[in-house]
């Protein structure tokens, strides 16, 4: 199978910070990963490499066998424009309408005007293909309401709506279940993944909580200090004991 992302000794630097160190990682379409590390291990510095957020300062970072280095403006904002991205706070706009919020996932490729247009009028074939859209993920009679009367579950489900509208084949998430409680971070990761699995799209998330991670994802990452620990199915406890010990000179900072 042909791979989407190749990490080809990544490294990115932030000042005299190393935060992604010669990393090689290969993932193909569909695949469901866990990125797991102790903070400041390079999660987040790692998941905007793979959207271009952010450019590599040595290696080379290939989608579908071709460099992003080489990637014109134009492809960058095509490039960015399938790779949704879910950040910690979930990138929700409280006091718009939920729909309001699911257009936002086409912001990329739409100009302000015709995004300001869409707002305040929103035309029957999209509002339609939003409310099936929601439909799967269970929100469907919230699509007029104001996105801040919605729960925190439901908000999450706004944002997973979000990526499925803007037509991605990867979704990128950066901890979204940290702030919320035990229940509703399992039904996060179980939405996320089923509507992954479905629409064959690739799957990324940082997450903190191991045993989540090891519950439900076929494939884990453990970065450490912004290299790769370890890479595979499973983990030990050990291989878990080395990627959380802090070094000595990170203790007597
Ligand atoms: N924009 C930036 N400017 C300067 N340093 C940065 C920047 N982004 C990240 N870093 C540094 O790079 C390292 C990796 O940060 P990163 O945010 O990727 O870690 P993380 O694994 O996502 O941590 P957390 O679990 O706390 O979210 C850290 O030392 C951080 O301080
Ligand atoms: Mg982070």
């Amino acid at each position: 199978m042909a791979k989407l992302f190749q990490l080809k000794n990544i490294t990115k630097r932030f000042g005299s910070i190393t935060a992604i160190d010669c990393v090689n990682i290969d993932i193909e379409q569909g695949e469901i990963i866990a990125l797991i590390g102790s903070s400041g291990s390079g999660k987040t510095t790692l998941l905007k490499l793979l959207n271009a957020q952010h450019e590599a300062d040595a290696g080379e970072i290939l989608l579908l066998q071709k460099p992003i280095s080489s990637f014109n403006h134009k492809q960058l904002r095509q490039t960015r424009s399938k790779i949704a991205f879910i950040p910690q706070d979930l990138g929700i706009v409280k006091n718009l309408k939920v729909f309001q919020n699911i257009f936002l996932g086409k912001v990329g490729l739409t100009s302000t005007l015709s995004m300001l247009w869409k707002f305040l009028f929103p035309p029957k074939s999209e509002i339609l293909k939003v409310h099936k859209l929601l439909e799967r993920t269970g929100i469907a009679d919230k699509l007029y309401s104001i996105t801040s009367t919605l729960s925190g579950g439901e908000q999450q489900r706004v944002a997973v709506t979000r990526a499925l509208y803007q037509e991605a084949h990867t979704i990128l998430a950066d901890e979204p279940i940290s702030s919320v409680d035990p229940a509703r971070a399992r039904s996060l990761i179980k939405l996320l993944i089923e509507i992954s699995r479905e629409n064959n799209l690739t799957l990324i998330m940082s997450i903190h909580n191991i045993e989540l991670a090891k519950e439900f994802f076929p494939r884990l990452i453990g970065l450490k200090n912004g290299r790769v620990q370890f890479d595979g199915s499973s983990v030990n406890q050990a291989e878990l004991d080395d990627l959380y010990q802090l070094s000595e000179e990170q203790l007597t900072q």
